[in-house]
C-alpha cells in the first residue's frame, strides 16, 4: 500500500482544468490501486498561511526564545510537513499564473521547505531529504510554451518546479502540461485530450 498525497492549487472549481485533470486522475489511479490511500489536499480553495515573522522564529530560533506566536506558527508547517512526508507520491495540479506557479502554492512550498526536515546541509552542501518518492505535475496554461521555442524562457513554471522540489530530493518527477487553454477551443481541447489520455496511462503504469 503506498501513500499519495495530492494538492489542488486552483483557485477555480469546476472551471478549473488543473483540478479536473488531478482529482480524474486520483479517481483513475484509485481504481488501479485499490488499497492506496489517497489524501487530497486543496490548497485553492483552503490557502496555507505565508511565513510570517514568528514562523521564522520557530523555525530558526532556540527554544528558550520561543513564545506561544512561534509555536503556533510552526506546528502548522509541522503538520503539513507530516503529511507530506508520510506520503511516497504526489500529485500537483498547478496553473501557470504569470509565468509562474500560484502564490497560494508558493506559500505550501514555502511551509515544507525547511532545513533539516526536506533537507539538510552538510559538509558537501545542501542534501535534499525527500528520497525515492515520485511526484507527478499536472500544470495548465492559457499560452503555450514549447522547449525551443522563443516563448520557452517565459516559463518560470516547470523550472522552478523541477528546481525546488529537486532541491529536496524529489528528482523522479513527470510533468503532463495542458497549455493553450486560451488559446481558442480547438487548440484547448486538444490540449486537454492529450493531457487526458497521458494521465490514463500514468494511472495504470507509473
Ligand atoms: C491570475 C492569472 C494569471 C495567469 N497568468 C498566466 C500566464 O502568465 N501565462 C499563461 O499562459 N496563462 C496564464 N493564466 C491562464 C491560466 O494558466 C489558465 O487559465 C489555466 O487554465 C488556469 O488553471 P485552472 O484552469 O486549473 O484554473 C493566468 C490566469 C490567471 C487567473
Amino acid at each position: 500500500m503506498s501513500q499519495i498525497l495530492v494538492i489542488t492549487a486552483s483557485p477555480r472549481g469546476e472551471r478549473s482544468v488543473s483540478r479536473a485533470l488531478t482529482t480524474n486522475f486520483a479517481y483513475e489511479w484509485a481504481k488501479f490501486h485499490p488499497k492506496d490511500k489517497i489524501l487530497l489536499r486543496d490548497i485553492g480553495h483552503h490557502p496555507v498561511p505565508h511565513v510570517t515573522e514568528p514562523w521564522v522564529v520557530g523555525a530558526f530560533a532556540p527554544p528558550d526564545a520561543q513564545t506561544d506566536e512561534s509555536r503556533a506558527a510552526i506546528a502548522v508547517s509541522d503538520q503539513l510537513l507530516a503529511e507530506f512526508l508520510a506520503a511516497d507520491r504526489f500529485v500537483f495540479g498547478v496553473p501557470m499564473y504569470n509565468f509562474n506557479i500560484p502564490s497560494t502554492f508558493k506559500a505550501y512550498i514555502d511551509q515544507i521547505v525547511r532545513a533539516g526536515k526536506t533537507f539538510a546541509v552538510g559538509p558537501n552542501g545542501y542534501e535534499g531529504l525527500v528520497k525515492d518518492k515520485k511526484a507527478l505535475f499536472i500544470t495548465t496554461s492559457g499560452g503555450s510554451y514549447p522547449h525551443g521555442s522563443p516563448m520557452e524562457v517565459y516559463n518560470f513554471q516547470e523550472p522552478y518546479l523541477r528546481t525546488i522540489f529537486g532541491f529536496i530530493g524529489l528528482t523522479d518527477i513527470k510533468f503532463v502540461g495542458a497549455d493553450s487553454m486560451n488559446q481558442g477551443d480547438d487548440a484547448a481541447k486538444l490540449s486537454r485530450e492529450k493531457a487526458e489520455n497521458s494521465l490514463k496511462e500514468l494511472a495504470a503504469n507509473w
